[in-house]
């Protein structure tokens, strides 16, 4: 019997619809090579459908619900006030659904330009995962006397026991598949309460996986051994306010915003996951052919490896770093192909069976797609 998954696609706003149109164009090739199918549900959620609806993740929450996987694309525009979409849709889909780990790699891809003088791909793979549902973001705080000179506002973090040890535990798991070295990123120094919880638990979830070695650094010292250093990382784990700081630091090394990807992981199977690109909606460039789909269609590859599609998901990575190894630019009109000719040209290395894995050994696609669905 075919192979089929449901998936709904969240194109958004911005660049975000055309990146995607290219990530499923990939997916149409990945579907004929690899024979399997998807059934995709479209929905619109975004600053346009906001603005004429009022809608935000409510709406799609119990469409959304029985999906096996989330295609997204960006969100965010101008008209509308920042902190609303991101607030009640992103963040809202990541917390409701349980999207406990933010899988984001950092990896430089040979032929990629990066900012950092003779970094080499040997030296840059590792995976941060940020914790995606507490933390700083749990939004709650308050303020008081506001508008007055003697306004306070008070911004909480929240850090649950069970919160951290489940994205530790998958932290462990992954490494367990790669270097076997696990990072704990945090500032134990200053944020005692919080800090003396991650490292408890990351010392009680370590006994379990005695082959993994651990290392704990500061996240200061982080933004400093992140791209001078970034062979000392395999696996990284932290918070999510740290997570989100040091993972744009990352995407800079790995050749900037268009190549970063990431998995918003359910790891109980009670909600689906999410697939996305890390750059936001670049209002400026949409429609203008000049955004790199990379990073869009290296989110299918993870979601491919997370239906348990990993030849395909392979397939489409490696054909994405052949393409973007050869662009004398990652972005703009430099790249010397508009979005949709990256999309076209990945599409058919896929379905002509052309994508040559050697490109990408050691893939961590290959190792999410190794570790069951069911138990991600
Ligand atoms: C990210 C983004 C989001 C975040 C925003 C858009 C809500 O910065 O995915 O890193 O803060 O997590
Ligand atoms: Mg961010």
């Amino acid at each position: 019997m075919t192979r089929s998954h449901s998936i709904a696609v969240l194109p958004g706003d911005g660049i975000g619809p055309e990146v995607v149109a290219c990530a499923l164009d990939v997916l149409d090739a990945a579907e004929q090579r690899f024979g399997f199918t998807t059934e995709r549900s479209e929905l619109a959620a975004g600053a346009n459908h906001y603005l004429a609806t009022g809608e935000l993740f409510d709406a799609v929450e119990p469409l959304l619900r029985d999906e096996d996987a989330i295609l997204f694309g960006s969100m965010g525009d101008p008209r509308v006030t920042p902190g609303i979409l991101e607030r009640g849709f992103i963040l809202e889909m990541r917390q409701r659904f349980q999207q406990a780990a933010n899988v984001r790699p950092v990896r430089l891809y040979p032929g990629v330009p990066t900012p950092i003088a003779g970094l080499t791909p040997e030296r840059c793979e590792m995976v941060i995962v940020r914790e995606n549902t507490e933390g700083a973001y749990v939004g709650r705080g308050s303020t008081v006397h506001a508008g007055t000179p003697h306004a306070v506002a008070m911004q909480e973090s929240l850090n649950t026991r069970a919160g951290i040890e489940r994205v530790v535990d998958f932290s462990f798991r992954l490494a367990l598949g790669r270097r076997r070295r696990l990072t704990l990123c945090h500032k134990t120094n200053i944020l005692v309460a919080a800090g003396q919880l991650w490292q408890q638990v990351v010392a009680d979830v370590g006994e379990r996986y005695p082959e993994v070695e651990v290392d704990y650094v500061h996240v200061d010292a982080m933004c400093f051994h992140l791209p001078l250093t970034p062979e000392r990382f395999d696996v990284v784990v932290t918070d999510n306010l740290f997570g989100d700081i040091i993972t744009d630091l990352g995407a800079v090394i790995q050749g900037g915003l268009g190549v970063a990807t990431s998995a918003n992981l359910n790891l109980d199977g009670s909600a689906p996951s999410m697939f996305e690109a890390i750059h936001g909606s670049a209002p400026d460039i949409a429609g203008s052919g000049r955004a790199n789909p990379a990073g869009a269609i290296l989110s299918l590859a993870l979601m491919l490896g997370h239906l348990g599609e990993g030849d395909a998901a392979r397939a489409v990575e490696a054909a994405t770093v052949e393409v973007l190894g050869g662009l004398p630019a990652l972005a703009g009109e430099e790249m010397g192909l508009s979005t949709s000719q990256i999309g076209s040209r990945i599409a058919e290395i896929v379905r002509e069976g052309r994508a040559d894995t050697a490109l990408v050994p050691d893939s961590l696609l290959g190792v999410l797609a190794s570790l069951e669905p069911s138990r991600l």
